[in-house]
């Protein structure tokens, strides 16, 4: 069943485990994340990066997410990620999300925090909640990290812009990182206590070390956000495709180990973060 980021954070934060969110990029992706969700009996969210809607991908992307969240006994959300404006929050709204991630986090914090409250504002409206971004949560390429999330402001933040969670910067990166990161969860606590307790949300959620993960969430992470290793099974189960000597040029059937080796990826990340089992 569909439902909002508020009702699946929720459900996160009632029974102190972490909902996983999977970037999708085409129907493969959100198949095999469909099937790992109904299998593990989870709660999920698929996310969409706006570039996505950018081009032509989205307005074919956003009924498969739909009628995957119709099909599913388990909640699913469908989240826009990095949305950077009202503009793209607006359309990812038009084509039927039910969250809203608004990044202002490479603004100055008095702007970060007047352009989230006015998305978080006009969201209500239609019952869609806001993730905001406070420190901002780079590349594994970039040369430097920002400076890490800081609690204080974190507690003016979300007292500020009235968001339902709130991703933080704490060692983590996007994409695969050239050496194991160390994510501060020290300061995971100190955010979550200044905060009284909002959700928080890691990204960069490919290749963070089980144990790192595993005690983040103790800390109080909610949301983890997976794409990398997203495109990673993707592309192995559609290279094992090309390299099989046996294998079906229709591309339905020549897409099966795609779909597949997502569904594996996400069976594991579901376990990992203890999402399992918590939608019966
Ligand atoms: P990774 O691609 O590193 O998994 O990060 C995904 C993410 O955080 C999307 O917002």
């Amino acid at each position: 069943m569909l439902v909002n980021l508020k009702t699946i954070i929720d459900m996160a934060e009632k029974g102190g485990y972490c909902i996983p969110a999977f970037n999708v990029y085409n129907m493969e992706t959100v198949m095999g994340v469909f099937d790992a969700a109904e299998e593990a009996k989870a709660p999920v969210i698929m996310q969409v990066y706006p570039r996505l809607f950018d081009e032509e991908s989205g307005y074919y992307l956003a009924p498969v997410i739909l009628a995957a969240a119709k099909k599913a006994s388990v909640p699913v959300c469908f989240h826009l990620d990095h949305g950077p404006s009202l503009w793209e929050a607006t359309r990812a709204m038009r084509w039927g999300a039910t969250g809203l991630m608004l990044d202002g986090s490479a603004k100055p914090f008095e702007e970060n925090v007047a352009l989230t409250k006015s998305i978080v504002e006009m969201a209500k409206a239609v019952d869609v909640q806001v993730e905001g971004e406070l420190g901002h949560i780079g590349s594994v390429n970039d040369d430097a990290m920002d400076e890490f999330t800081n609690p204080e402001q974190a507690a003016r933040f979300v007292k500020e812009t009235g968001v339902t969670c709130l991703a933080v910067l704490i060692g983590n990166a996007h994409g695969h990182y050239k050496k194991p990161p160390k994510l501060d969860i020290d300061r995971v606590k100190a955010i979550r206590e200044a905060t009284g307790g909002i959700p928080l949300v890691l990204h960069g959620g490919s290749g963070i070390p089980d144990d790192q993960v595993k005690a983040a969430i103790k800390a109080g992470i909610r949301k983890m956000n997976i794409g990398t290793d997203v495109c990673c099974a993707f592309a192995d189960g559609a290279t094992a495709s090309l390299n099989d000597p046996k294998r079906s040029l229709a591309v339905d059937l020549f897409m099966k180990p795609a779909i597949q080796s997502v569904k594996e990826l996400a069976l594991n990340k579901i376990r990992l973060v203890g999402a399992d089992g918590k939608a019966q």
